[in-house]
């Protein structure tokens, strides 16, 4: 029998509700005023690589109308906004700043102030810009120099009013979709070299603009979007299959965490796969043990597995369970995943604070069915946000949700047909439109609390 007892989840008044958004998929106008190509500019014009055949040219057109966003921001009354810059606009080329760039900015992050919303700002969300792919991008060394150019021009230039900082958006999965599965640029297939290089090198870079903040930013918060999964066995009986699990669990989870909350990669990843990494890595260990002031955990799914050996190197393959609920983007919807998920960081990585920095299903247009109607959104938000509140009952840190996202916009290699948003974009016209999610939403904002099914 289905339990009927309602709960209700208390939020405190200092909890960040907010909205998230990366820059090549709302802001438009990739080349405006001196900007160059990013890899994913040239990715998406090359055919054949974005699903529905759309690109991140006009998208949102959020950077001629940014502040027409800001107002609804502020409509929903949002505490924070989640934002990236594109990194071309602001270097172009190596070693020269583009002041424009970095003005668009400038403004954007003035407007939001004036709304009273807390800017959160991500320095590298998976736009790389094409002269650093030429030369190997993050798989060379030289990369987390040019990274750590880009962090302190932006500091420099808006340190006195961003407090709050994302050095880097999902390591793991940048390295792991750009190298392994060809699904971002520079779409390597099963370059495993790639794959670590590039990790290690986002790492190394998150310490250096790590300690960068702490030299330009004055009581600044800083810290990365870790992509959180879920791991499981497909069978949990089957011995085999959890330690099949244990391992893709440290794949996900422990080479992206375990350097920086220990300074060392898990071993059995190195007994396996050590050979991949950058000659001399482990002398960069001690300085990666630099989680920075906050962790961010961007979740989506549950991944499960079983035993194979029929997988180079990793001996699992990946067992998706048809009867469990999915969204459009084949991710399985788990919302206990994410209790799991804060449970862990409370009581074996030591509490630290953290945000939750994305969450959020995509919504596709169906015909029949008004696109305002995103009930699904509704419920996917309340079963994971009832898990928060459960989290902070049990004392976890959590200080902050971010929705993926404020409103519809370019979903990378899906392109512009996911509708992740809780504000409708209509492409043609660029109208913008709430749907029942926003309003769901702003009226959680304003009560802050939740009522929610009981959970276990
Ligand atoms: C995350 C990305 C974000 C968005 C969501 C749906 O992995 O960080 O940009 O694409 O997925």
């Amino acid at each position: 029998m289905v339990s009927l007892r309602l709960m209700k989840y208390l939020f405190p008044e200092s909890f960040l509700w907010g909205a998230a958004t990366s820059a090549y998929q709302i802001e438009g106008s990739p080349l405006a005023d001196g900007a160059t190509p990013s890899t994913w500019h040239e990715f998406t014009h090359r055919r054949g690589k974005v699903q529905d055949g759309t690109t991140g040219d006009v998208a949102c057109d959020h950077y001629r109308r940014f502040d027409e966003d800001i107002r609804h921001m502020r409509d929903l009354g949002l505490k924070a906004y989640r934002f990236s810059t594109g990194w071309t606009r602001i270097f172009p080329e190596p070693g020269s700043v583009n002041q424009r760039g970095l003005d668009f900015y400038d403004r954007l992050v003035d407007s939001l102030m004036g709304a009273g919303i807390t800017p959160l700002l991500t320095i590298f969300h998976l736009e790389e810009p094409v002269w650093l792919a030429r030369g190997g991008g993050f798989t060379q060394r030289t990369s987390v120099d040019h990274l750590l150019e880009l962090g302190k021009a932006l500091m420099r230039r808006l340190g006195d009013r961003v407090r709050t900082w994302c050095t880097i958006n999902e390591p793991s999965l940048y390295a792991f979709q750009g190298y392994a599965t060809a699904e971002y640029p520079p779409a390597h297939r099963f370059d495993l070299r790639g794959m670590f290089h590039c990790a290690h090198h986002l790492l190394l870079a998150h310490a250096r603009l790590v300690e960068a903040c702490s030299a330009l930013v004055r009581d600044g918060q800083i810290g990365l979007a870790h992509y959180y999964v879920d791991v499981a066995p497909a069978n949990p009986a089957r011995d085999r299959d959890v330690e099949a699990a244990s391992f893709m669990d440290t794949m996900a989870n422990g080479v992206a965490l375990s350097p920086l909350f220990s300074g060392a990669y898990p071993e059995g990843v190195l007994r396996r796969m050590g050979r991949f990494f950058p000659a001399g890595f482990d002398r960069d260990l001690p300085s990666l043990r630099n989680l920075g002031t906050y962790l961010g955990i961007n979740y989506y799914r549950r991944n499960r597995y079983r035993h194979s050996l029929f997988t180079p190197f990793l001996h699992a393959a990946e067992y998706v369970e048809a009867s469990a609920p999915h969204t459009a983007m084949g991710d399985e919807i788990y919302p206990a995943g994410l209790f799991k998920a804060l449970m862990r960081l409370k009581n074996e990585l030591g509490n630290p604070p953290c945000i939750i920095t994305e969450n959020g299903p995509p919504i596709p247009d169906v015909e029949g069915r008004d696109p305002l109607d995103d009930d699904g959104r509704v419920a996917y938000m309340a079963d994971h946000i009832a898990q928060l509140g459960r989290a902070l009952l049990e004392g976890s840190d959590c200080r902050g949700y971010f929705l993926w996202s404020l409103l519809d916009n370019f979903e990378w290699s899906k392109g512009l047909s996911m509708r992740c948003g809780m504000i409708h974009t209509d492409f043609a016209t660029q109208k913008r439109e709430w749907k029942k999610s926003a309003f769901w939403y702003r009226d959680l904002i304003s009560r802050g609390w939740l009522e929610h099914a009981a959970l276990p």
